[in-house]
């Protein structure tokens, strides 16, 4: 915390472990471009994060939660305009249009650069430029991607070392001569001399900016999650992908999950869920009754970087090191294991402060506190709600936790070789049409599934919630390059493994979220979606039964465990109808999806839709 202050951009004050000169003189650069009062080199020690969260208290952006029921927690709240991903305020800008592809916004790079430069100059004017050097994947492992970001929040910074290998350490891999992605960010609010700051400041102005053939990343007028945190979405998913693409591997919006049976066997599975539709709840599940001896394990819960291995398996790794939840409907009952990691050392952000300084958030309990301070800083009571339907809450209200804090943590969550796939689970969102569950015929039909996904949108993105859109493999806002490509990358794939006569992982295709006639969910979800995950591992090791159709394979009632559960055959039902008109809708959606994609989207996907098309009309 002794760092002097910068004493002119010539001079950035480096410390004396950061050994590469490439990076001190992009550090200059993006100083005297930006022109904060300061630089700050973080290392990454618990000292530094407890200063930073300290200095932020002291500044009025975060709360620090009373320590004896949420030790070192705090809460932040951010400005009642920053809550959340921007997608139309994102963009790939490959040299190339086509190489971003018609679902990804796209500006020409030269014009696009001009506007950045515009808009970063002087915007860290009056504030510290943290140093944010950090790891995506094990420190040091063959597989793991160094980033570097530059950002004038603090709250970026400690969120940063949560959420990544982030410090110090990182400078000794790089060395001299290592390569790293640059990320730029900035919340684009510099402060005058002698003007009061706010708690979360921001810009109306919002930019989330890639630069896939020079790997860059820059962010504007955002401090929420994944537009602020840069090794997330913009780097492990968006640079990455893109990377992936060229270097033949995935990288994925999928969380990883071991499952181990009573008798010792023990898969590993990857799911693909849209933002809010149950990807950490899922990588923590808890077996319900009836299911004693079976243990679930996380390895990763939003992000899997996906290799081939020497035996022609696809190995995947987690590179992040904390988990960005969403807080609002998460409980006891609904993830033990969530709220389990959450009893300490976690930063919250929009959620509400109870009035002995703890949390809360629409979901946590059944009855709700009979006062709150909302996560605007307004007072809150369950009769204010019911007028008004304020929620205490944001819906995309967040946490923020190591994954060391999570009890069921896999021991091999941490193994640079990654662990062995055995399937893949594609889920959205849907109250009507899309069955429990469906496994693919092949690999081929498992991509189209994953491709012509749908999904009812959430608010961890701006705009409308609850409409349905395609989500092609869950990767619609996160896919740094063309989606047809990306649609070919995989059945590449596909082809490699079973060229190296390796087994293709099978394609299960889920959704947790059919609705009845009131509303409610028909399925109860989080711990008894165990069931269906049984079902899955049974047909890989081809123990259990289905029916088929056109489409796919889906369990008849029978072929579920049903013990320790109360589920009638007619309400299996609800949720495993396939409605031929809902279906003979959806595939018009889906050659929407087919128009829009065209260019260069694979035929046998084309082929495959003509062949659902044909049975559908039998
Ligand atoms: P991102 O972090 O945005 O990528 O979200 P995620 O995919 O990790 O979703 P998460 O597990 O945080 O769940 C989002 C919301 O869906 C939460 O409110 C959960 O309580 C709810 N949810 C998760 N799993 C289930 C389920 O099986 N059934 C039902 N009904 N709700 C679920
Ligand atoms: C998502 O939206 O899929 C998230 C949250 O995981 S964010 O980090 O904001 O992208
Ligand atoms: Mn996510």
């Amino acid at each position: 915390m002794n760092q002097p202050v910068m004493g002119g951009v010539a001079n950035v004050n480096a410390p004396s472990y950061v050994q590469q000169q490439k990076l001190i003189n992009w550090v200059a650069e993006i100083a005297s471009l930006t022109k904060p009062a300061r630089i700050y080199w973080c290392d990454g020690s618990q000292e530094e994060y407890d200063h930073l969260c300290a200095e932020m208290v002291a500044r009025g952006t975060m709360k620090k939660l009373n320590s004896a029921k949420r030790p070192n927690s705090f809460l932040a709240c951010s400005d009642p305009t920053d809550v959340a991903r921007v997608e139309d305020r994102t963009f790939i800008c490959s040299n190339d249009e086509k190489d971003a592809g018609p679902t990804n916004n796209w500006t020409e790079p030269a014009q696009m650069r001009t506007t950045l430069n515009g808009l970063f100059d002087g915007c860290m004017q009056g504030r510290t430029m943290y140093v944010v050097p950090f790891s995506m994947g094990p420190l040091g492992s063959p597989i793991a991607h160094i980033g570097v970001e530059l950002s004038d929040s603090a709250y970026v910074a400690v969120n940063m070392r949560v959420m990544t290998r982030m410090g110090k350490a990182v400078y000794d891999v790089l060395g001299t001569e290592g390569e790293f992605v640059p990320c730029v960010h900035s919340v684009g609010a510099p402060l005058k001399p002698g003007a009061a700051d706010v708690a979360w400041p921001c810009n109306a102005t919002k930019y989330i900016v890639h630069f896939p053939e020079t790997r860059e990343i820059w962010s504007y007028g955002s401090g929420y999650g994944g537009n602020a945190l840069l090794g997330k979405k913009c780097f492990a998913l968006r640079i990455a992908s893109s990377m992936g693409r060229k270097q033949g591997w995935l990288a994925e919006h999928m969380l990883i999950l071991g499952v181990e049976s009573p008798a010792g066997k023990k898969h590993y599975v990857a799911a693909a869920f849209p933002s809010a539709c149950g990807k950490t709840n899922f990588a923590m599940l808890i077996p319900p009754a009836g299911f004693e001896g079976w243990k679930v394990t996380t390895i990763g819960d939003d992000i899997a970087w996906i290799k081939p291995g020497a035996d022609g398996r696809l190995y995947a790794i987690n590179p992040e090191a904390g988990y960005f939840g969403v807080a609002p409907g998460t409980n006891q009952k609904t993830n033990f294991n969530c709220m389990a990691s959450l009893a300490s050392d976690t930063i919250f952000t929009n959620v509400a402060l109870t009035d002995d300084g703890d949390v809360w958030w629409e979901g946590l309990s059944k009855e709700a506190p009979a006062h709150l301070i909302d996560w605007q800083g307004k007072d809150w009571t369950p009769e204010i709600a019911k007028e008004t339907g304020r929620k205490a809450a944001h819906p995309n209200a967040r946490f923020t936790v190591a994954a060391t804090q999570n009890p069921v943590l896999d021991p091999a969550w941490d193994d640079p070789a990654g662990v062995p796939i055995s399937a893949f689970i594609f889920g959205g969102r849907r109250s009507t049409t899309v069955p429990l569950v469906t496994e693919a015929r092949n690999w081929v039909d498992g991509v189209y599934m994953a491709a012509t996904m749908g999904s009812e949108t959430t608010a961890a993105a701006a705009g409308q919630m609850g409409v349905v859109r395609r989500d092609p493999f869950a990767m619609l806002p996160f896919v740094g390059y063309n989606m047809s490509d990306y649609f070919q990358h995989w059945l590449q794939m596909g082809e490699q493994i079973t060229a190296s006569g390796a087994t293709v992982p099978k394609i299960f295709c889920v959704n947790w979220f059919r609705t009845d006639e009131n509303g409610k969910f028909v399925w109860p979800g989080f711990g008894d979606n165990m069931r269906v995950l049984k079902w899955m591992l049974d047909r890989i090791d081809n123990k259990a039964d289905g029916v088929e159709h056109f489409f796919g394979t889906t369990p008849r009632f029978a072929d579920l465990t049903w013990d320790g559960m109360d589920f009638t055959p007619a309400q299996f039902e609800r949720i495993t109808s396939i409605d031929a008109a809902a279906w003979e809708a959806e595939m018009k959606l889906h050659t929407e999806l087919f128009d829009k994609l065209h260019f260069h989207l694979p035929k046998e996907l084309t082929d495959v839709k003509a062949r659902l098309e044909a049975q559908l009309s039998v």
